[in-house]
């Protein structure tokens, strides 16, 4: 067995990712943004955990990813940090830390792993960030890029349609994965594209490609752990699996609880001192 199935194995780093991609052991991934799921996470085995900035949406409530602080990122990333033994840590840049100043990038790449601890960060965009990536990589920090759909930029789609459907913007997300792979990025992450594009993408590249809505064929799949849990209802894309409903046990639970409250069951003679 290769000892990249073994969740007993030591930390997962960047050269461990790349030797799963070309032994063909896929990588999952998943986002957190507090201890306590972190540490559910990887002792689970997870390979890698992601501070997505998706905590605007499944923390705080808000509708895009926008109104996310470098600040509140870095309290969510050394909490998970915190809970981390195996798992790699990877950590977003949010909106308005990195786009259009590369010193700006740096700064920000460099509060996060100094702050927090984790082990790489992650930024949305192609050629146009080049010059931020480059610059982060002079600090020695590992840069993963997003690809597709890019939260980020909502305002510019207007929709969060499937991404790259035709072949302008295919060949321009080809153009800019290996852009971004030529200036030194470890891992790509492609949201919500074709499948046949992900599969293309992942060949061309010689780093991992972990998909959302990407299709099986690229090195790994990555998913939100509100929604694959089932704690969100209301977000059903097709490229969701659900592997619990979490949000109806825990509504049952809290009913239960103010029942056994309201008529006094709770606490009982045993749950008292
Ligand atoms: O913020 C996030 O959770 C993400 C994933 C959807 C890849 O970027």
């Amino acid at each position: 067995m290769s000892v990249h199935n073994n969740t007993k194995a030591k930390k997962i780093t960047t050269h461990v990712l790349r030797n799963m991609k070309n032994e063909g052991v896929k990588i999952s991934m998943l986002t957190a943004y507090d201890y306590s799921t972190a540490n559910l996470l990887d002792k689970a085995g997870i390979d890698v955990i992601l501070v997505g900035d998706s905590a605007a949406n499944v923390m705080a409530g808000y509708e895009t990813t926008l109104p996310m602080t470098l600040d509140a990122m870095i309290y969510h990333a050394a909490s998970v940090v915190r809970a981390v033994k195996r798992a790699m840590v990877v950590v977003d840049l949010p909106f308005g830390t990195y786009q259009g100043n590369s010193k700006e990038a740096l700064s920000s790449a460099i509060r996060i792993m100094k702050e927090t601890g984790a082990n790489a960060i992650k930024i949305e965009g192609g050629k146009e960030i080049t010059e931020s990536v480059s610059r982060i990589l002079t600090a020695g920090i590992p840069v993963m890029g997003h690809l597709g759909l890019t939260p980020q930029s909502i305002n510019k789609f207007g929709t969060y349609a499937v991404r790259a459907t035709n072949n302008y913007e295919a060949e321009k997300l080809i153009d800019d994965a290996l852009q971004l792979q030529h200036t030194g990025i470890f891992g790509l992450v492609l949201e919500k594209i074709p499948a046949n594009l992900g599969g293309k993408v992942a060949k061309m590249l010689s780093i991992p490609v972990i998909g959302i809505g990407a299709g099986g064929e690229v090195d790994g799949q990555v998913l939100v752990v509100h929604d694959m849990l089932g704690i969100t209802q209301e977000f059903s894309p097709r490229f969701l699996r659900r592997y619990h409903n979490l949000s109806e046990e825990i509504q049952n639970s809290v009913k239960q609880y103010i029942k056994d409250v309201k008529s006094g069951d709770f606490p009982n003679e045993k749950e008292q001192y």
